[in-house]
């Protein structure tokens, strides 16, 4: 189904979220035609584009970042008539120029694709000159998507949302968090719930504790700048991890509508136990590696971390005593992201006397990305006369039965926003509930610094005692092929 007309308008148009994801997902939706005829692209930043100017820089990047010729096709008929803004988003010249732009009849979609400390003001400013005004019952849509991240701890969280919903409704905000998007994340819904065989062993009878690997290969590259003012913990835990962990522990919504979604989710994060200041000592983990410090943008002296990894307990029926362990970093051996569920070992006693003692527990991997797909592992009885076990796997890979399609992660997002879907995003409660997961650690890693920064090698799984973490509990992180 199509979505219906809208201008959207993404204020950050010549930055590098715009061209390497955006414009692409913005592409491959016209290419499914996803998007109506008469869909257009209004950009706002300060670069002194004309139009044209601005349609040869979107056609430059289209021949960069967009693969599928289809795709490219679609992109160039509407980079032709694309519209640029010039301007500076504090200026509320800009947004008189904006609103001229503005068709009143039609759907506006605003994106903020800008550098975290201009949400707010953007919102205010697009509030101030009536370009958000919505009647709620009917009329044309005026909904406005917010990128990560959204504050840099609990109190600015909460504030932002308290600030924002001065200006708009709940229903209009959209709360990104691209990890959504994608496919294997959002399938975890229906291969916990669409089977019958896996929600009965889903839980601390059978589950003898969960990992979360979300792990880059590469450093912070050019991106110094905004990594010394977020760190691992930031950047990745109280949304990406948290999201994670949520579609992985909640219980079963009773629809799949987006507050039955979100209220399950936001009911999982706050079950989340909270850390105490020995606990934070205990169970946490920072690490910085070997020339993260040489990057550029970065201080010399930074004492920021690239590395995290932690245990979460989650105090319900279903996850009482069951250790979520999660690992995020920087300069790791590779890029991937996973999710491990590990069962309880099963009694070994009729093997006593044979050659099958190393038994191993059932072990279901979500994977997430590069690959997307579920394989599960289970013991098999090696073939000849003595009894000896190895370990076997079943794999589904989603590129083998379903094809793989060109794709950031972004199509589906988007789309979203324009059929009015906030299942994926984020809502005001589940984003202060990340924060406060995080919040206890962040309050003890300000107080004390470092032990001793930097302290891991590029290519290794972070500091020693990240080890030290799960052996301490009789566990092993999954030793994840590079
Ligand atoms: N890049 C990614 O892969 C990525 C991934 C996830 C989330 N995000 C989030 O997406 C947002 C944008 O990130 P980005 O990497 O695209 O940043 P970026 O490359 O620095 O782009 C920022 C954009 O904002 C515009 N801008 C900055 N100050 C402005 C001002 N005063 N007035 C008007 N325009 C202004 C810049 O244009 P001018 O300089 O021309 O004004 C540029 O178009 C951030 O919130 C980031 O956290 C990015």
């Amino acid at each position: 189904m199509q979505a219906p007309d809208c201008q959207m308008v993404i204020m950050g148009a010549s930055g590098d979220l715009t061209k390497r994801l955006l414009l692409p997902a913005i592409c491959n939706l016209g290419a499914s035609d996803l998007l109506p005829k008469t869909f257009s692209l209004i950009g706002v930043a300060r670069t002194d584009y004309s139009n044209k100017a601005f349609d040869e820089y979107l056609e430059k990047n289209l021949n960069e970042f967009v693969k599928d010729s289809e795709a490219k096709k679609f992109g160039k008929v509407l980079f032709k008539n694309a519209h640029f803004v010039q301007g500076d988003l504090n200026d509320p010249k800009t947004y008189k120029k904006l609103k001229s732009e503005l068709d009143p009849k039609r759907n506006h979609l605003f994106y903020m694709a800008v550098p975290p400390q201009f949400f707010l003001p953007i919102i205010q400013q697009l509030g101030k000159a009536g370009l958000v005004k919505e009647d709620e019952h009917s009329g044309p849509f005026r909904r406005v998507v917010i990128e990560k991240p959204f504050g840099s701890d609990l109190d600015s969280a909460k504030k932002l949302n308290r600030d924002i919903s001065e200006i708009l409704r709940e229903d209009q905000i959209f709360r990104i968090d691209h990890y959504l998007g994608k496919e294997t994340v959002q399938n975890l819904l229906a291969f916990r719930f669409a089977n019958g065989i896996f929600e009965p062993i889903w839980n601390r009878n059978f589950v003898d504790h969960i990992q979360i690997t979300v792990a880059e290969s590469l450093g912070v590259e050019k991106r110094g700048n905004y990594y010394e003012t977020a760190g691992a913990l930031k950047d990745m835990v109280p949304n990406h991890i948290c999201q994670l962990l949520s579609y992985i522990a909640m219980e079963p919504p009773f629809s799949l509508n987006a507050d039955a979604v979100r209220d399950e989710k936001s009911k999982l994060l706050r079950s989340v136990q909270c850390l105490r200041p020995e606990d934070v000592l205990r169970y946490t983990v920072r690490g910085q590696y070997e020339g993260y410090r040489g990057s550029p943008d970065v201080s010399p002296n930074s004492n920021v971390e690239t590395f995290v990894a932690m245990r979460i307990m989650i105090d319900n029926w279903r996850w009482a005593g069951v250790p979520f362990y999660i690992r995020t970093g920087k300069k790791l051996p590779v890029r991937n992201t996973e999710i491990a569920i590990q069962f309880k070992t099963p009694p070994s006693m009729m093997f006593t006397g044979t050659k099958a003692t190393n038994l191993s527990p059932n072990l279901l991997l979500v994977h997430v990305q590069p690959e997307e797909g579920i394989s599960l592992r289970f013991g098999a009885k090696v073939p000849g006369p003595v009894v000896k076990l190895g370990d076997v796997n079943m794999t589904f890979k989603y590129k083998d039965y379903f094809g793989s399609r060109p794709g950031t992660g972004y199509e589906t997002l988007l789309y979203d926003c324009m059929m009015g879907d906030s299942t994926l995003f984020q809502r005001a409660d589940m984003v202060e509930s990340g924060w406060r997961v995080v919040q206890p650690v962040l309050d003890v890693w300000r107080a004390l610094k470092p032990r001793q920064f930097p302290n891991y090698e590029s290519g290794s799984w972070g500091p020693g005692e990240t080890n030290q973490l799960l052996e301490s509990e009789g566990r092993k992180w999954r030793n994840i092929p590079s």
